[in-house]
């Protein structure tokens, strides 16, 4: 069907092309969610730094439900958004209290943790448990938005709507990890916003702004 044909080529090109990363190695949700709020606000380059120290000193839910704040806030000096470090100290404890130590398995109970929204929800969800939740992130509006050559502004309403939606039909449900890690590495090292060498992607065949010849015009923002 339509979907495989852009999971094939897309994942196949992934496995060729991925960086190695840590949380890439690992389906513990744990470090997969340190992960990904990491690097919402910070570049992949810094964050594993980050990340290596802070798994170190905390490695596992009640290791961090049990340090002090300020100890937590420490391991996250120089990132900034400090939010991001006391919300994961909040639901630690949340997870502690509400769910027994142990990490949430579906996604309304990831979402409802202190500091996961949407996309974190999603990307735990299908990298840790294979559930087929589509994560929409800077890079997927990107991708998305060149190869239907969609001018819908992503930051509307009905942009918002549209994406998650297509990302939603376009899911490899039967592998929707490794679909999404694909779709956001694509959007990071190829279809990146200026001069993508569109003659290297795995893609290019399906791709309709690059058919006309615009793909820098992609994605369209409202502004203001
Ligand atoms: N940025 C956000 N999530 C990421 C991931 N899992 N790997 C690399 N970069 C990311």
């Amino acid at each position: 069907d339509e979907n495989l044909s852009i999971s094939g080529p897309l994942v196949k090109w992934y496995e060729e092309n991925k960086r190695q990363l840590p949380w890439r190695e690992t389906a513990d949700p744990y470090l997969i969610w340190i992960s990904e709020i990491i690097l919402q606000q910070t570049r992949v380059a810094q964050g594993l730094d980050y990340f290596n120290r802070f798994v170190g000193r905390f490695p596992d839910v009640a290791t961090l439900a049990e340090a002090p704040e300020d100890e937590v806030l420490k391991y996250w000096e120089g990132l900034g958004y400090y939010s991001r470090a006391r919300n994961l100290h909040a639901a630690a404890h949340q997870i502690m209290t509400v769910f027994g130590g142990k990490f949430p398995e579906t996604y309304e109970e990831v979402l409802s943790l202190k500091g996961i929204g949407e996309y974190t929800a999603a990307a735990i969800c299908s990298f840790s448990y294979g559930l087929p939740h589509a994560v929409v992130d800077g890079n997927v509006y990107r991708v998305l938005s060149r190869l239907f050559a969609l001018d819908t502004p992503i930051d509307s309403g009905a942009g918002k709507k549209m994406f998650f939606s297509l990302a939603d039909d376009l899911l490899d449900r039967h592998r929707p990890g490794i679909y999404n890690q694909a779709i956001m590495e694509l959007g990071a090292l190829q279809c990146v916003p200026r001069s993508p060498r569109c003659e290297m992607c795995p893609l290019v065949v399906k791709c309709r702004a690059f058919a006309d010849g615009n793909v820098e015009s992609y994605p369209v923002k409202q502004g203001k």
